[in-house]
């Protein structure tokens, strides 16, 4: 097929990028550039430089997009609404605008575990309740809503994916290494390898007061190669007039504590831990049932255990 990629310069996105090319389908990656890398784009994949809120000629042509291009911080969300309403629900409109003037009716959407909020019960499932706590999880969430009234009356084929906490790194067959790389980095498992690497003296840990066995939040970490292989059996799964919505995690919850154990384990490093004010936005326990995605579209993880996602990481850190 030929796909457009938005995003595609990003941490997922390059990944997904990657996986497709492998694959055989005829790539291109739009992205602005805003937090992603110009180098992330694989070889064998076009880049056009741009924003989806400009995307009709990119769209030409194409048979289906798979959109990651977005903000994705909990906290930033809080402190910068606009930035998220504008920029994740605003773009996303323009983008599918501009896919139904092109005739391009298939689409893959990033959607998240953020719009589920605090849940009343573990794992989630999809059909559990949708309460975002905070305007990132309430923007992909309003994407979502979007997506289903799209394909009711435009007949548009769309699945979302709800990720979980995505970590690791991918090496794809032609050796090439794609990791985490964002300029300012939030993420738990970057911060607490950066500890370990000699780059910061000790991890934040953000709150220990919350209602879970040590205190620290919960969270369901997936490798992202594995969350890249999803994308294309969703690909394939379009179906036109249909909005199907999977998790995607372990269903394994591990807590921060745990995580920086883990890292300490991987890496042989001390790795300093200190504890911090809560993080505005942040629910206490987020952990996927991954089931439904399991029993339709037959995905599997392959290296979706917390040791393996932190080796990788580890290894494509560069020294
Ligand atoms: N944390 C720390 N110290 C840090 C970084 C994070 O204690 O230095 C804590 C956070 O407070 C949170 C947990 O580690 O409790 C995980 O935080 P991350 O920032 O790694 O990930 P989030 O759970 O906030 O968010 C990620 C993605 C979102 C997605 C969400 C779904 O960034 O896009 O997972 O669970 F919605």
């Amino acid at each position: 097929m030929k796909l457009l990629v938005t995003g595609g310069a990003g941490y997922i996105g390059s990944v997904v990028a990657a996986q497709l090319v492998e694959a055989g389908h005829q790539v291109t990656v739009l992205d602005d550039l805003s937090t992603g890398h110009a180098d992330a784009v694989p070889a064998g994949a076009r880049f056009v430089e741009g924003s989806i809120t400009d995307a009709a000629d990119a769209l030409a042509g194409m048979d289906g997009v798979l959109h990651f291009a977005a903000r994705s911080l909990v906290g930033e969300s809080v402190r910068e609404p606009a930035l998220y309403w504008n920029h994740n629900l605003g773009g996303t409109l323009a983008l599918l605008d501009a896919m139904r003037a092109a005739g391009v009716g298939r689409i893959v959407f990033s959607s998240t575990a953020a719009v589920y909020g605090e849940p009343e019960r573990s794992p989630i499932e999809e059909s559990d309740p949708t309460r975002p706590t905070n305007p990132y999880g309430a923007s992909k969430l309003a994407v979502d809503t979007a997506l289903t009234a799209f394909a009711g009356v435009y007949g548009l084929a769309a699945v979302s994916l709800r990720y979980f906490n995505v970590g690791g790194a991918h090496t794809a067959r032609d050796g090439r290494s794609y990791r985490e790389r964002h300029t300012v980095e939030t993420h738990l498992i970057p911060n607490v390898l950066a500890v370990a690497l000699g780059g910061r003296e000790s991890v934040d840990v953000f709150g220990t007061d919350y209602p879970t066995a040590d205190g620290t939040c919960v969270r369901d970490y997936i490798h992202v190669a594995d969350l890249a292989r999803a994308h294309l059996l969703a690909l394939d799964a379009c179906a036109p007039g249909e909005h199907k919505v999977y998790n995607l995690g372990s269903g394994a919850g591990f807590s921060v504590r745990e995580v920086i154990e883990v890292c300490r384990d991987v890496t042989g490093h001390a790795i300093p831990a200190v504890v911090r004010e809560r993080r505005p936005g942040d629910p206490a326990v987020l952990v996927a049932s991954s089931a439904k995605i399991q029993r339709e579209l037959g995905w599997k993880p392959e290296r979706t255990t917390l040791p393996e996602i932190v080796a990788d990481a580890w290894a494509a850190l560069p020294r």
